[in-house]
Parts: structure tokens; sequence; C-alpha cells
């Protein structure tokens, strides 16, 4: 028998202010020590998603009102979000929300505010080792490049020592090479410490190449996944996501192969 997932998010439904319903149904599995990818157009419903595994809905007026969300087996959906970090589950928000007014060392400090251990000092050595940029910065996070502060945000999750990194959109407004770099590191992470990893990225391209599976979301349902090798060679993720230059924006849903998916279902 297969063994069960890390995460599971089985049928969810979410809604903000009581009405405005964002995901419809959405379902999808992050085996342990897996990198999964989570693609989809602008306003698809990709960070309400982490938010909701994360529990920071509820910080912004959301709440999933069907379905489940499983962490290692467990129901993790309405627990609070500080205990849902101490179960091992942290998200690098989307456009680095870093603490401007703080030093870095301050900020890396954050991320271990759930642990009670010894080991916080050596662990912020093991973040330098990753971003050994970020050691050199004495000043205030405020005055760090985009790069660096998305490194930082990074750097931060990692200091809560999570099993499940929640990862919106790192490449955003960075520089291709910085790119190259933020995701060099998200797959050692993968790698060398084994921390099992959900990506949401418009980068489609730079996403299926570190992951393993991915997940194409529209309009807060799930509309297409496989491998992220499948994916890739899919002639309408291709389009969509991976072609390009002047080609018109369709509906997913238009496309060729999903709605043969939709015929075999
Ligand atoms: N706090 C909120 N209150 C009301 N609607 C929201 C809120 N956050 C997001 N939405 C709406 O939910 C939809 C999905 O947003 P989001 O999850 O941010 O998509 P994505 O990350 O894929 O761009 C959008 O239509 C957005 O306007
Ligand atoms: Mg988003």
């Amino acid at each position: 028998m297969e063994a069960a997932p890390l995460l599971e998010v089985n049928n969810i439904e979410v809604v903000y202010n009581d009405v405005i319903l964002v995901l419809r149904g959405l379902s999808l599995k992050v085996p342990q020590g897996q990198i999964v990818a989570l693609l989809g157009a602008n306003g698809a419903g990709k960070s309400t998603t982490l938010k909701a595994i994360s529990g920071l809905l509820k910080t912004e007026e959301g709440e999933v009102t069907r379905g489940e969300i499983r962490f290692a087996c467990e129901r993790i959906d309405g627990i609070d979000p500080h205990m849902i970090v101490r179960r091992g589950i942290f998200q690098v928000m989307e456009g680095r929300r870093i603490v401007a007014d703080m030093t870095c060392l301050e900020n890396l400090r954050l991320g271990a505010f759930t642990r009670t251990d010894n080991e916080v000092k050596s662990d912020i050595d093991r973040v330098y080792g990753y971003f050994p940029r970020l050691r050199e910065r004495t000043g205030l996070a405020g005055y760090l490049s985009g790069g660096e502060q998305q490194m930082l945000a990074i750097g931060r999750a990692l200091m809560a020592r999570p099993k499940l990194i929640l990862m919106d959109e790192p490449s955003m407004g960075l520089s291709p090479l910085l790119v190259k770099e933020v995701f060099a590191i998200i797959r050692r992470l993968n790698e060398e410490l084994g921390i099992t990893i959900l990506l949401v990225e418009q980068n489609a391209r730079m996403a299926l190449s570190i992951a393993s599976y991915a997940y194409v979301m529209e309009q807060g349902k799930v509309v297409l996944d496989g491998t992220a090798e499948a994916l890739a060679d899919n002639e309408d993720v291709k389009e969509f996501y991976l072609g390009g230059h002047g080609a018109e924006r369709k509906s997913f849903k238009n496309l060729k192969s999903y709605k043969r998916r939709k015929r075999w279902l």
C-alpha cells in the first residue's frame, strides 16, 4: 500500500468575509520529501490555498468551509497558525514579508519563535551557510536588495526547523540570475535537509525544473495534474505557461487536453 502523503488537502472550499467563494473543491497531495508545484494564473487561488494550509486565512477573514486538510495524518484545518508552525509547517509569504526595521539576525531569530531548544545559534550559522551574503549585512533588513530579502524570508522559515515549507512565488520580482540562485537553494534544502516543499509559482518553467509533481489550478480548482515531466511536455501547459510571446492567453478550460480529461472523468 502507498504511504499516506505528508500533506493532504481534500476537497476544500474557502470563503472570504462569509460570502466570497474562492476555492471550490480543491484537492492535492504532497508526499514526504518531495517538491510539488502549484501553478496557475493570477487570481486562480494559489495563495489562498497556501494560507488555508498554514492557517493564515484567519488573519484575512477567510475560512475553510468544507473539506479537510491533513498533515502527518492529522486534521489541521481550523487550528491556530502558531500551532501549525509548531507541527512543522512554515509559509514563506508572497512579497517576502520580512520585518524591514529589524536586522537580518533579528529576523532570523523571529523565525525560531516556537523553539525552546538551545540550538538556535548553530541554526543561524547553518542559514548563513546557505546564504553567505546575509552574514555580511548588519544593517536593517529593509535596505536589503529584493533577492537578499527573499533569501532572508527563506532563512527565517528554516529557523523554525519545518518539515514542510509553503513557498509563495519566490521568483517574483527577481532578476533571472537571482531566480536561478533561489531555485538552486530550494532544491538544496529539499535534498540536503529533507524538507518537503509546496511551491507556488507563475514561473512554470523554473518550478517544473525542480518539482517532481505539479498541479495546475484555475478559478479555485485543480484543472490538471501530473508528474513535472509530463506537464512540461503537455501541449496546453506549453502553450499557456511555457510558450510564449504574443500568444493569446486563453482560459485553460478551453484548451484541448483539459477537455479531453474532462471527458474521461
Ligand atoms: N482577503 C481576501 N478577501 C477577499 N477576496 C480575496 C482575499 N484574498 C484573495 N481574494 C480573492 O481570491 C481570489 C484568489 O486570490 P489568490 O489566492 O491571491 O490568487 P493567486 O495567488 O492565485 O493569484 C482572487 O479573486 C482574489 O481577489
Ligand atoms: Mg498569489
